[in-house]
Formats: structure tokens, sequence, C-alpha cells
């Protein structure tokens, strides 16, 4: 049965820390969404959710989405207050502008365990900050080159332009997105960081 929420539940949810309380396994909808949060996924059903089992039907991706305030999360918010449904596996993370994304946040999200990342800001001529669409395709460029020599396939990072009339495509690219990860199986560095390394948690905290 699927379960909505806004892009600003997302959000909220996302700033509360992903205290897993976050809902997972059904699609997103304006309303009714706050709370009740539960995991019907594989991923929720184990302890080490998505990466010890490789069934990869069941494969709960985690999507890490920079959404430009202006209008791609506009975009998920009317998809939300539309009833579009969508699958909920993004946090999505709301930037003043998607030229905001430095390679090295989209970096930064893979190393803490998402499986994919996708950056969506303006058209460029619809660019709050008149440069700052171009930006982020250039800065998106790095990213993706960066992620190829890491070893990363270059599925896991997308860069995608959707106005805020434009719900249907933010709709249409997530489903693709998480699709395409789900092919991909989870990320080989979201693994490393679950079974085998130890990161420091804790400003002063060491690396043994
Ligand atoms: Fe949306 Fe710049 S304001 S990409």
């Amino acid at each position: 049965m699927a379960k909505r929420s806004s892009a600003r539940d997302a959000e909220s949810r996302g700033a509360r820390g992903s205290s897993g309380k976050a809902r997972r396994g059904g699609a997103r909808s304006a309303r009714g969404s706050s709370g009740k949060a539960k995991r019907s996924s594989a991923r929720g059903a184990s302890k080490a959710p998505g990466r010890a089992g490789d069934d990869r039907r069941d494969f709960d991706p985690r999507v890490v989405a920079f959404a430009c305030n202006w209008c791609s999360y506009p975009a998920a918010d009317a998809a939300g207050i539309n009833k579009m449904q969508y699958p909920p596996n993004a946090r999505i993370i709301r930037v003043m502008c998607a030229g905001r994304v430095h390679p090295a946040f989209v970096l930064k999200a893979l190393e803490l365990g998402a499986d994919g990342v996708l950056v969506s800001g303006c058209h460029f001529a619809d660019c709050h900050y008149l440069f700052g669409a171009k930006r982020a395709a250039e800065q998106f460029e790095k990213a993706a080159r960066l992620v190829s020599l890491l070893g990363l396939e270059a599925e896991r990072v997308r860069f995608e332009q959707i106005s805020a009339a434009e719900a249907p495509k933010f709709v249409r690219v997530m489903q693709e997105f998480v699709e395409d990860l789900r092919r991909l199986g989870p990320s080989p560095l979201g693994r490393a960081r679950d079974e085998d390394l130890h990161l420091p948690g804790v400003v002063g905290e060491e690396r043994t």
C-alpha cells in the first residue's frame, strides 16, 4: 500500500537525522505521511538491509537528491501535492541553486552510503542566479569523472533539469533512477562502509 509525503516532509525527515522513522517502501504525496514511518523493503527487513543479500529485485537503493529551491524542489512538492506516486528512496536536500552542489558533496554522499546521487536544477534560462545552472552542469561533469575514477558505475550519479512545472518529469526521473540503481545493486562504497570501515562519528574520534 503506497504511502505519500511531500518533498518538504522528506527534507524535514532527513534533517531529523534519518533516524529510521522515515518511511520507506511506498510512494509519497503531500498528505497523510507524517510520522507513521515504516519500511517494507528488504532493506528494512534485515539488520544490514540491502547490503548482505544480493537479491536485487528487493534491493531498496538509498538516493540523495540535491534539488534547487526554485525549480526541482517545488516540482517534487507538486508531485506530492498532486498525489503522483514515486519511489520514496530519496533524501531530498534543498539547495538555493544547483550550482552550489560541489563535486565533493556528491562524493561525500556516496561515501556516507548513498547508492546514487541526483543533482537537479533549473533549465539554463531559468536559473535565478543566471549562470548557476550552467555551473551546476560543469560541477556535475567533474563529479561524474571522479565517480568513474573511483571505479563506480556512471549511472550512480545523474544530472537533471526539472522546472517547478514539471512534476511528472520529477516522478519519471525518480522512477528511472531508482530502477537503474536497483539493477546496479548496492554501491561498493556503501558496502565497504557498512562491513569494513570504521568512520569517525564525532570530532576527535580516530580511525583505527
Ligand atoms: Fe535553480 Fe540556479 S536557481 S539551478
